[in-house]
């Protein structure tokens, strides 16, 4: 990774992963895009994935050898706009990847534990398995993973991937996704000592807290290629919980917090179709993925973290 364009750099992920990564390899090596003009710490050009050309001429402008594409919709707000879904995810997608065989780039794209479904095991889900998900953008994402690898064997394209679990962050909050709860609920935590989850108490999800995901980004993009026995959609995960359990850990450090429940019939009924739990193992023998944040050591940085940025 020499010269990098980040798509969707203003997201979830993308606006923490461009610092990282201009701290590792230079401010003006890392290229951050977005649909709307934003102002930015460093070059910036104005993309949208479903427009091949504005790809294509950002990676000639800046002579962009590696990709990581983020632009994507998540899972909650992708079933109200169905449609909308599958252009951004694909065809951005398939923009990306064809700009990256024009031009030899490497490429990251994040698959997710959407892209599992109901007819998959329910814990401990290995890398290889059933995966028939229900949700737009489960479907995206499974067509991604399996377009990703085709262009990995058919035109010799380096693309790799992880499926990420929910994200936990405090810089930006996620947008429309169905494990947002476990991000609101900090904010509501330390603003109103209380929270209402759309989720049930027992709704198990992996997680994994931001400064985790962001290494496993650079330690997979950096791993020998020949050491990748599956290149995309690695089963990454740091912890599986409940919104119970997660209000737990919050309480042993806010004992005055509550939490409360009113389901979201639409949400609920994505998280139940996902798994409670994935087995990262590959990740780790192929290109040492090791979490570093468990439960308990991502809500005190994160309530720490909150409080520094006035939240309270
Ligand atoms: N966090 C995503 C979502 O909830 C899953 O990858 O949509």
């Amino acid at each position: 990774m020499k010269k990098i364009l980040i798509t969707g750099a203003f997201g979830q992920i993308g606006s923490e992963l461009k610092d990282y990564l201009r701290s590792i390899y230079g401010v003006s090596q890392v290229i951050s895009s977005n649909y709307e003009m934003m102002v930015d710490n460093g070059p910036f050009e104005l993309i949208d994935v479903t427009n091949y050309h504005q790809i294509e001429a950002a990676v000639i402008k800046h002579q962009v050898d590696t990709i990581i594409h983020l632009a994507a919709l998540l899972s909650a707000v992708g079933e109200e706009t169905p449609t909308l879904a599958w252009k951004i995810n694909m065809d951005g997608l398939f923009n990306v990847l064809e700009v990256a065989r024009k031009y030899k780039c490497q490429v990251f794209h994040p698959s997710s534990i959407g892209a599992f479904g109901p007819s998959t095991t329910k814990n401990n889900v290995p890398q290889v398995t059933i995966q028939r998900p229900t949700t737009i953008y489960g479907v995206s994402k499974v067509s991604g993973e399996l377009l990703c690898d085709y262009y990995v064997k058919r035109f010799n394209v380096d693309v790799r991937g992880v499926r990420f679990p929910g994200l936990i962050s405090y810089q930006m909050l996620p947008g429309g996704g169905t494990t947002d709860y476990a991000v609101d609920i900090f904010y509501e935590a330390l603003k109103h000592q209380s929270y209402t989850c759309y989720l049930s108490e027992d709704t198990q999800l992996d997680m994994m807290y931001m400064p985790d995901a962001l290494k496993a980004i650079v330690d997979l993009m950096e791993a020998p290629f020949d050491k990748l026995h599956h290149h995309n959609a690695y089963n990454v995960s740091a912890m599986s919980i409940t919104p119970k359990e997660l209000a737990q850990a919050i309480q042993e450090i806010l004992p005055d917090f509550t939490i409360r429940y009113d389901i979201d019939p639409v949400r609920q009924s994505i998280a139940d179709s996902w798994p409670n739990s994935i087995d990262s193992s590959d990740a780790k023998k192929d290109w040492n993925f090791e979490p570093h944040y468990d439960l308990q050591a991502m809500t005190k940085d994160m309530l720490e973290k909150l409080r520094k940025k006035g939240i309270q």
